[in-house]
């Protein structure tokens, strides 16, 4: 069994000595040691966790194809594709593939993960089937989630399948997506005024940093240069106004169309308008770390530091956070593994973009907890579901996906499995 643990940081970060081993058990140990009561500690409670010592990757991998193996055989209506998993379910509950359902392309993008992970020909076949089935969405211009819908199935099919024909098709997308920026804001509008009523102007939402890779691949392979300056002008126009004094995000930010002042912050998902939602605050970290890697401006990765460093000082002690920073009895609040996958995965490629050898060992090894965290008996769908990760929470404030499976956490925890064998096989 090949865990990765401390001793497999020091083979990533080319770096053999004992004082980088005695830091990397420093930055474990803090956190751990500080949050405890005075000095009389037995040594089991003294002695780091199983969660903070390995990760064994391979084996989670196998867990996740096991996992699929059994899926696939059960998911068979193309028309539809698997959402989330209620309570104490084990199966999931599938939706249609439908143009206002931004869920559509996490499915098949985890099938195409899988075939990058294993190389097993069935993988592509299946993937292949589950995205070609909604070629149509490329048009979509209603609402910002093409990038969430699209990318993850066609554009994972080009990066994983050599899917060329699929190039077109992305282009496609991003010349959607693009019709909805807006240059007196700044910012591409995320949501239309009819599904959400409650803002009648201009909506941007923190989730729609993520659309932003869609814009930065198709400027990259033939689509229109004007691409790359929305996405950093969106990003930019974000940074001004959608954070906190304190690098916590707003979830829902409305515009004047005509002027672009901001009208008011709000939020749909989160507690109140107020409080800080924390696949929010995932979403403005993977956003910025992932600005960092198209455009390699130093002011996204400290932007992005600033944003992970107050995720990480907000977390309980498992890493994975409740649905809300600032519900009220906080320790009693659903987790949202979804939000936990989302970060580790964005930590993974920020540990590599980082120069301060601190830095790289912090956000890697949170994201090692985090992962660990993930699949332990708790987090993982394990003998309980037919998914990777159980206990995500979608819109506790709506009423719904509260504390199921998500089909968004499983995409982001095997995209964060894909990144650390990827960071591995460089060290060795
Ligand atoms: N719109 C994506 C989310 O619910 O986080």
């Amino acid at each position: 069994m090949k865990t990765i643990n401390l001793k497999s940081f020091k083979n990533f970060s080319k770096k053999n000595s004992r004082s980088t081993m005695a830091r990397m058990i420093l930055v474990f140990l803090i956190p751990f040691i500080i949050s405890c009561e005075p000095t009389t500690k037995t040594k089991e409670q003294q002695a780091p966790s199983a969660m903070e010592q390995s990760f064994d990757l391979e084996n989670e991998i196998n867990f996740c194809e096991a996992q699929l193996d059994k899926a696939v055989l059960k998911l068979t209506d193309l028309t539809k594709h698997p959402r989330l998993i209620e309570t104490n379910e084990t199966e999931w509950v599938e939706v249609p593939n439908d143009k206002l359902i931004w869920t559509s392309g996490f499915y098949p993008g985890i099938l195409w993960y899988m075939y990058e992970l294993t190389g097993v020909q069935k993988w592509k076949d299946e993937a292949i089937k589950r995205t070609e089935v909604f070629e149509d969405f490329k048009n979509i211009t209603e609402h910002h989630d093409i990038g969430f819908m699209m990318f993850p199935a066609y554009g994972n099919g080009v990066l994983f399948g050599d899917k060329q024909e699929y190039k077109d098709i992305l282009l496609t997308s991003a010349a959607s997506l693009a019709t909805r920026f807006n240059p007196n804001v700044g910012t591409l509008k995320s949501w239309s005024n009819i599904m959400h009523p409650r803002w009648s102007e201009h909506i941007t939402i923190i989730d729609n940093m993520l659309n932003l890779e869609l814009l930065f691949w198709a400027a990259k392979n033939g689509g229109d240069s004007t691409y790359y300056d929305i996405a950093v002008k969106h990003a930019e126009t974000t940074m001004k106004n959608h954070f906190r004094d304190d690098y916590t995000s707003w979830h829902v930010l409305e515009y004047d169309e005509t002027t672009g002042e901001v009208l008011n912050r709000h939020t749909k998902q989160g507690y109140s308008d107020d409080s800080r939602w924390s696949r929010g605050q995932a979403w403005g970290v993977y956003g910025y770390s992932l600005m960092y890697r198209e455009t390699k401006d130093k002011k996204f990765l400290d932007f992005a530091q600033k944003l992970a460093d107050r995720y990480l000082e907000l977390l309980p002690e498992d890493m994975i956070p409740q649905w809300d920073f600032d519900a009220p009895n906080l320790e009693t609040q659903e987790r949202d593994a979804s939000a936990a996958a989302v970060v580790a995965s964005a930590l993974l490629e920020m540990s590599t973009f980082v120069t301060d050898k601190k830095d790289q060992e912090r956000y890697y090894n949170a994201a090692i907890k985090m992962l660990t965290s993930l699949s332990s008996d708790v987090y993982s769908g394990k003998g309980k579901a037919a998914s990777f990760l159980i206990h995500s929470t979608g819109a506790k404030s709506l009423g719904s996906e509260i504390d199921v499976a998500l089909i968004y956490a499983d995409y982001y925890y095997i995209e964060a499995l894909s990144r650390l064998k990827k960071l591995n096989k460089t060290s060795n």
